[in-house]
C-alpha cells in the first residue's frame, strides 16, 4: 500500500513510518523538513521525505496529488485544516486516519473511559480536536469519507519528560514510585493522565490500517481507556497501582521488563 504520513518525522512518526515500511508498504513522510526523527532506523532509507507546509494554501491539494491509498494525519489542529484535506482527498483515498486525543473526553466521571462515553472537552486544544473529530465522523457517516480516528493518551518516549502524576515534569516522581515510595498527590489524587508510548500509538495506527475492511468508518477506532483528567469519587484501584487518600503507590513495577533500561 502507498501511505502518506503527515507529520511522519515527529514523535509518533519516528516509530510509525519505519513500522509501515517493515510491514511492506511504500511510505511518504510529509513535513516542513525542519526536524529529523529522533531515533534512527534503517527503514528511513526507503521512506520518501516530501516537504509540504500544512499551513500553505495549496497543501491539501499537494497531499492529494501524492496519490496515496491511505493518508495518516498526525498534525491536524484546526477544523479548517481538516476540512481542506477532506475536500481534496474525497474520492481519492481508501482510508484516512486522524490522530485525535483523549482530551476530547474532558473530565471523566468514571474510569476506564470508553469510546462511547459522552464527550465533554475543555480547553482550547481539547475543544478544537473535538470539533475536528466530530466533523470527520460526520463526513464518514453522511458522505462515506473513509475516516478513522484514534485517541492516544499523553505521549511518552525517549528524550522528553512526561507529565507525572503530580502534574509537573519532575522525573523524580517516577523514580520514587518505581522504588515503591508513596507520593502525595494534589486534588486528593482524583486526577490522572493516561500515558502511552509513541511506539504503541504507532502500532495502533498500523493495526487500524490493516483492519480497514473490518472497521466501520465514522467510528472512533481502537482504544482509549482513561481520559486525560479523571474525577473519581472512590479510591482508584488498578492491578499495578493504588491511589488512596491523596497518595499514589505503585504496587508492582511490572512496567520495567517492558521498556528499555534508559526509559525505565
Ligand atoms: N503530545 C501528546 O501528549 C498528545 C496526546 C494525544 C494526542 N496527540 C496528538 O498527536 C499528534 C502529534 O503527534 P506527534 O507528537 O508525533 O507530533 P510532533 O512530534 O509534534 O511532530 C509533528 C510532525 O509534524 C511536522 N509538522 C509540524 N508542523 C507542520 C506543518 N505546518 N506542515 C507539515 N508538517 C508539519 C513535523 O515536522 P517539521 O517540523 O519538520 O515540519 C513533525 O514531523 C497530534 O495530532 C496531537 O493532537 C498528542
Amino acid at each position: 500500500m502507498r501511505i502518506v504520513v503527515i507529520g511522519g518525522s515527529g514523535h509518533i512518526g519516528t516509530y510509525l513510518s519505519p513500522r509501515l515500511v517493515q510491514a511492506g508498504n511504500e511510505v511518504l513522510s510529509v513535513s516542513r523538513g525542519q526536524r529529523e526523527p529522533y531515533r534512527d532506523h534503517p527503514a528511513w532509507r526507503q521512506i520518501t521525505r516530501i516537504t509540504i507546509d500544512r499551513a500553505a494554501e495549496n497543501s491539501a491539494e499537494q497531499i492529494a496529488g501524492l496519490r496515496a491509498d491511505a493518508v495518516i494525519d498526525l498534525t491536524c489542529y484546526t477544523l479548517e485544516s481538516a476540512r481542506q484535506l477532506v475536500n481534496s482527498l474525497r474520492g481519492r483515498v481508501g482510508h484516512f486516519l486522524h490522530c485525535g486525543t483523549i482530551w476530547v473526553h474532558g473530565h471523566s466521571v468514571f474510569v476506564p473511559t470508553t469510546e462511547d462515553a459522552p464527550r465533554q472537552p475543555f480547553g482550547d486544544y481539547g475543544c478544537r480536536k473535538a470539533t475536528i473529530e466530530a466533523y470527520l465522523l460526520q463526513e464518514a457517516r453522511e458522505r462515506g469519507f473513509p475516516a478513522t480516528v484514534l485517541h492516544p493518551g499523553h505521549l511518552v518516549g525517549p528524550g522528553w519528560f512526561p507529565i507525572n502524576p503530580i502534574g509537573n515534569f519532575n522525573p523524580e516522581v517516577f523514580e520514587r514510585l518505581g522504588a515503591g515510595v508513596e507520593v502525595c498527590l494534589p486534588n486528593l489524587g482524583m486526577e490522572t493522565v493516561h500515558h502511552v508510548h509513541c511506539d504503541d500509538v504507532a502500532l495502533a495506527f498500523e493495526r487500524a490500517l490493516a483492519a480497514r475492511d473490518l472497521l466501520q468508518f465514522g467510528e472512533c477506532a481502537i482504544w482509549s481507556q482513561v481520559a486525560a483528567a479523571s474525577f473519581s469519587e472512590n479510591p482508584t484501584r488498578h492491578s499495578d497501582w493504588l491511589i488512596e487518600n491523596g497518595k499514589i503507590r505503585v504496587k508492582r513495577a511490572d512496567f520495567r521488563p517492558r521498556v528499555s533500561g534508559s526509559e525505565s
